[in-house]
């Protein structure tokens, strides 16, 4: 099928060139020219493991192209809007601005019978708002919710775990024909994971966009569970991994995202979360996600405790003592540091008058750009070297698996890890003599 992808960031320049593997013939668009440049010259514009094969081999057959002119969709039967929905500033709610703007500009380029398929995380009434301009022009709007975790984007978007279209229903609630016909035309774009089973769930459009932001808010939730734990461990002597994986077990529980440490960062999380509290209090609902609130606070004391934890190791201040922070991306296997634990970590402590230095495998420019007062070092042991304590805030497998405490001595000053993803086997590293600090253990 001929597609098109409007928005070429983490989102869209992924299901772009994942849908073009797919034999489908894409164009990607998106208004910055250094972006599509990029993606164009077949190199990705940020650090997606799988991407650039896919990027390579769509742009060699010819199958995936792009563009910053939006008319270059004409002729495709389905739009994907693949536009940021960042917070807005100075207020929790979400920035609508580049999907208005998005559909605005396909609306000359569709034809009856063209689909336009909403991937963008939007507060629920959004595509409901879309929709009558979509409409006019002949063609229909769904919703079509994206679950990609960055760093897995390429796997997620090929394999889903299940897919998610609303389309628009009638007053009983069940889809309209043309909602039908629609929700038709993407069961032929996503046939080959249909194919092997994938779940297929046809709803209305509130219910779309409500599946995305209830999906981050649950994952959410789960993560700042385990870290309120993590903070009654601390006063109890309790060891919060212990517990998560004792609790774990019960698999109504499971024991996936009780990660406790510094918590939860990226794109998406926090912002959702604020999002979806704010569109709450606008429907007169605020109380019921009133819980959110204190998921995000305690997300956010986390990293004041990583912080706390440092000051402690080095005998109560850090002004003027050598800290060596190993991470500065969200999490591993990304070079994205939009609200980063990691990097909110490094800043506070720069700012108490530590002397910082960051390193990282993927995200030191990306860095850079947003704390340039940061000293930033690529090689890790050069980044460690002379450090009187030692922090672990994104748990990279160079820093969580291929570092030992023995070389580790062999390089810093001092003798202090503070293990902010508890990815580290506390035992080895305190008879190895250090200091181990983690959150929510003894
Ligand atoms: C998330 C959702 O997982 C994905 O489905 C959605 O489409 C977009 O948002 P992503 O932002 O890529 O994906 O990150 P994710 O892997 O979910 O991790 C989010 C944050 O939670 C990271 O900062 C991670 O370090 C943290 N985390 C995760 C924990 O602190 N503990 C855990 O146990 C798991």
């Amino acid at each position: 099928m001929r597609l098109s992808v409007i928005g070429c960031g983490y989102l869209g320049a992924v299901h772009a060139a994942a849908m073009a593997s797919l034999g489908h013939d894409v164009i990607g668009v998106d208004v910055d020219r250094d972006r599509i440049a990029a993606l164009a010259g077949g190199r990705a514009p940020f650090f997606e493991p799988g991407l650039p094969e896919l990027l390579r081999d769509g742009l060699a057959s010819g199958q995936l192209t792009f563009s910053t002119d939006v008319r270059d969709a004409a002729g495709a039967a389905v739009h994907f809007l693949a536009v940021g929905t960042p917070q807005r500033q100075g207020a929790s709610a979400a920035d609508l601005s580049y999907v208005d703007s998005a559909v605005d500009a396909l609306l000359p380029v569709l034809r009856p019978g063209d689909v336009v398929a909403g991937k963008s995380t939007v507060p629920v009434g959004t595509a409901a708002r879309l929709a009558d301009a979509v409409e006019r022009t002949g063609a229909s709007l769904t919703w079509n919710p994206e679950f990609l975790r960055e760093g897995w984007a390429v796997h997620d978007t090929l394999t889903p775990d299940r897919i998610v279209v609303g389309v628009g229903t009638g007053d009983g609630g069940a889809p309209t024909p043309d909602g039908l016909r629609a929700a038709g035309m993407l069961r032929e774009v996503y046939a080959t994971a249909l194919g092997v089973g994938t779940p297929w769930i046809v709803t209305d459009l509130a219910t779309a966009e409500l599946v995305k932001v209830a999906a981050n808010a649950f994952l959410a939730t789960k993560i700042s569970f385990i870290n309120a734990m993590a903070e009654i461990a601390e006063v109890t002597g309790a060891d919060v991994t212990t517990l998560a994986d004792a609790i774990g077990h019960d698999d109504r529980i499971g024991r996936r995202f009780l990660g406790a440490g510094i918590g939860f960062g990226g794109g998406c999380l926090p912002k959702d979360i604020r999002a979806f509290a704010a569109r709450a209090e606008e429907l007169g609902r605020g109380e019921s996600v009133g819980f959110l609130r204190a998921v995000d606070e305690i997300n956010l004391r986390r990293r004041d405790r990583a912080v706390e934890l440092v000051q402690q190791a080095l005998g109560g201040a850090v002004h003027g003592r050598r800290v060596t922070v190993l991470g500065a991306a969200f999490k591993p296997h990304s070079d994205d540091v939009r609200d980063s634990p990691a990097l909110h970590v490094a800043t506070r402590l720069h700012g108490l008058g530590a002397v910082v230095t960051v390193t990282d495998p993927a995200a030191i420019e990306n860095a850079r750009r947003v704390s340039p007062q940061l000293t930033y070092v690529h090689d890790r042991d050069e980044a460690l070297r002379d450090a009187d304590a030692v922090v672990l805030v994104t748990e990279w497998d160079q820093y969580r698996r291929e570092l030992s405490p023995q070389h580790l001595a062999t390089l810093t000053a001092g003798r202090v890890i503070v293990d902010g993803r508890n990815g580290l086997d506390a035992a080895a590293w305190r008879a190895a003599g250090f200091a181990y600090y983690g959150m929510g253990r003894p």
